[in-house]
């Protein structure tokens, strides 16, 4: 068998660790690690001179194991990786360990306490390397036909940035229309300019339908999509009944958002003339205000509050409408009821404008909303002005609640179709909001517009184009590489007891007459989930195995485990939260010793069990918050596995309630750091 030769490349990263860790200090304790052949401290590990140097390194040395210790995995990963090919090694032996966003930068006073902790780290780091297995990209063939779900301004933009390539595309609408809410706005305003949005939707309604490239389905729902990239079955049920059978390699998703109606919130739905603007904006258009002429708009209804933040679209809307208010009629009030008034770039200049012309502005506080009520003449408001600091009553034929968006009703039924998640507000979940905003984490999946997020038309329109951008590339060069982090099964140890082929949320698990199962790679994610269920213990993860991860936890706890806590955070938002707590300089203790698993699915009971046999202080699992796990339902199966977790330690003697566990979203930094504070307190550490 081979000798395992390990190299550890420890990073300065200019003076953002080495300001904290001793980073000499901790290369010459990674010298002294079994396996270890060479241990090196670059000042700049990403930069071309020094990967050239790791590289040089690694074929002098003959390395066939490679740590890097330096920042997140989640950004720098794919740079070492290539390196590590480069060098002639297996890029699925290298391991990533963090030492800025989990050491130096959250532990800026404890000098000594971080560089511990960095020496911890990369024993793990080299605890897991020794046994690191060769991966592979799994190549798949790939197409040239798209389906876009979605016919707005994001779904059309993108459809023409397709069809452009003369990729054969299908554009799906399920409304009987193309335009999606482009039809109900009355106009858009963009560099100072108002244009008509039905003039806009025309446009790329008649570009899109003359297009030689592009097939339209209106009036059609997605009834089922079955495959993977470059290989997807898609059931239409279209608008004349006929069915419809496709077969296509990419989607992009563009199913746009709706409002949020305020049912029961200001009198709305008590009395007609309390609107959305949604609703209002169709009064502009038609130029139906009628006797409506002293109009009230109430902003941030049903956004930033404990629910969702800014909606981030509605103090513009309520300007662009209160200008065309006036522009209809010259004699109509307008109050804009504001509690802050986020208006960047060129919305400012409508802002002065809306002043100039007598639009009222009066801003209330944040947790005294304006009230409602109908009156035998009509509405009237009452709302304080913090700026004045005064009560004002306020008369008014209409009014118009600015209200926050969510996404599509459609949403739950194509997530289940297509497999991704999507949050509470409906708004499917990219892979990463700044790595990967235009996809999923499934390959061949892209994501664009308001079906994300609420956005401009200008960014919808934007987004689909990058998210064409993205669809494209599988379908120029004609084939994919997939990720190799895919389960694999032992066959000589299964009993066929078809529990994985259950679980697995992608389907990816496939059983015969006899139960054999069988992974479909191309389906395979590598959340984990089948493996940790596993009764049988016979299954396992790339670069996540069963062995790899104890490993860790015993490398962690070797010394002082009655002080250190195992943490197992899912690679995605979990560790966002971790890396986002670095970023802004949280400082939290320094006892956690985190172990990346692509899902908190991963985590099996075995592996909480040898923390707690190994004397760790306390166990914490970190995942996405629901409904956001990117493996779909990974955090529900590892919540419901925690609680079975907790009572066979009970049965066992251990105390359940050293084992934690947390939900926090990526931008989440605040939430990682109190968790951590708080279980030093109830640990009593
Ligand atoms: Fe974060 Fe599943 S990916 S919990």
């Amino acid at each position: 068998m081979e000798e395992v030769r390990v190299g550890v490349f420890v990073c300065d990263c200019g003076s953002n660790i080495a300001g904290v860790v001793d980073v000499p200090d901790v290369v010459k304790y990674a010298n002294t690690l079994d396996h270890v052949v060479v241990a090196d401290e670059g000042k700049w590990s990403c930069s071309v001179d020094y990967l050239n140097k790791l590289k040089d390194i690694i074929r002098e040395k003959e390395v066939n194991r490679v740590v890097v210790a330096s920042c997140t995995p989640r950004t720098h990963e794919p740079l070492f990786k290539r390196a590590t090919r480069d060098a002639g090694v297996n890029p699925y032996l290298l391991e990533f360990v963090s030492i800025r966003e989990q050491v130096s930068w959250v532990h800026m006073k404890e000098p000594e306490i971080a560089t511990q902790k960095a020496k911890d780290l990369i024993k793990m780091g080299v605890a897991k390397a020794v046994l690191l297995e060769e991966g592979h990209e799994i190549k798949l063939p790939v197409k040239t036909d798209c389906m876009i779900i979605g016919g707005g301004a994001a779904g059309m933009s993108a459809a023409l940035q397709v069809a452009s390539q003369e990729f054969n595309t299908y554009l799906v609408e399920k409304e009987p229309e193309l335009g999606g809410l482009l039809n109900d706005l009355c106009f858009l305003s963009y560099d100072g300019h108002n244009i008509p949005a039905g003039r806009i939707a025309g446009s790329l309604v008649e570009r899109v339908e003359a297009h030689p490239h592009i097939t339209i389905f209106k009036g059609t729902r997605i009834q089922s999509v079955e495959g993977y990239i470059g290989n997807y079955k898609v059931v239409l049920n279209t608008g004349n009944g006929e069915p419809g059978n496709l077969d296509i390699s990419t989607i992009i998703v563009a199913t746009g958002m709706q409002e949020i109606k305020p049912e029961g919130q200001f009198e709305y739905g008590n009395h007609p003339q309390v609107v959305t603007q949604l609703e209002f904006e169709k009064l502009l258009k038609d130029k139906a205000l009628g006797a409506n002429k002293h109009v009230v708009m109430i902003n941030c209804v049903n956004s930033k509050n404990d629910v969702r933040g800014c909606c981030n679209l509605g103090c513009h809307v309520s300007v662009k409408n209160a200008l065309a208010v006036r522009k209809l009629q010259k004699d109509a009030s307008v109050h804009i009821l504001y509690r802050d008034l986020s208006m960047i770039r060129e919305e400012g200049r409508y802002l002065e404008k809306a002043k100039k012309l007598g639009i009222k502005f009066l801003r209330f506080p944040d947790d005294q909303y304006p009230r409602v009520s109908i009156e035998d003449d009509g509405l009237s408001v009452k709302t304080r002005d913090i700026l004045l600091g005064r009560d004002f009553t306020l008369s008014a034929d209409i009014v118009v609640l600015t209200t926050a968006f969510m996404g599509s009703d459609t949403v739950d039924e194509i997530k289940g179709q297509l497999k991704v998640s999507a949050n509470t507000d409906k708004y499917f979940q990219e892979a990463h909001v700044k790595l990967g905003p235009l996809e999923f984490p499934a390959d061949g999946i892209a994501l664009s517009g308001c079906a994300k997020s609420p956005l401009f038309f200008k960014e919808a329109s934007e987004e689909g184009i990058g998210a064409a951008m993205r669809a494209s590339i599988p379908m120029k060069n004609g084939f994919i590489e997939a990720e190799g982090i895919v389960a694999y099964i032992d066959d000589a140890e299964c009993n066929q007891c078809g529990l994985c082929a259950k679980r697995c949320p992608f389907n990816a698990i496939v059983t015969d007459e006899e139960k054999h199962p069988e992974v479909i790679q191309a389906l395979c994610k590598g959340c984990g989930l089948c493996s940790a269920d596993c009764p049988q213990e016979c299954i396992q993860i790339i670069h996540y195995s069963d062995d790899q991860v104890l490993a860790q936890v015993d490398a962690a706890l070797e010394e002082n485990a009655e002080k250190k806590i195992i943490g197992f955070v899912c690679h995605w938002c979990a560790l966002g939260g971790v890396d986002m707590a670095g970023v802004s300089r949280l400082q939290y203790p320094a006892n956690a010793r985190l172990i990346r698993v692509m899902c908190s699915a991963r985590v099996s009971i075995r592996m909480i069990q040898r923390a707690y046999e190994k004397g760790a202080a306390g166990v914490l699992v970190a995942g996405c918050e629901f409904p956001t796990c990117h493996y779909i339902t990974g955090n529900y199966e590892a919540e419901k596995r925690v609680k079975r977790a907790k009572r066979k330690l009970a049965k066992q003697g251990f105390d359940p309630e050293k084992l934690w566990i947390t939900w926090c979203s990526a931008a989440d930094g605040p939430k990682f750091a109190n968790t951590m504070r708080d279980m030093i307190k109830e640990l009593d550490l």
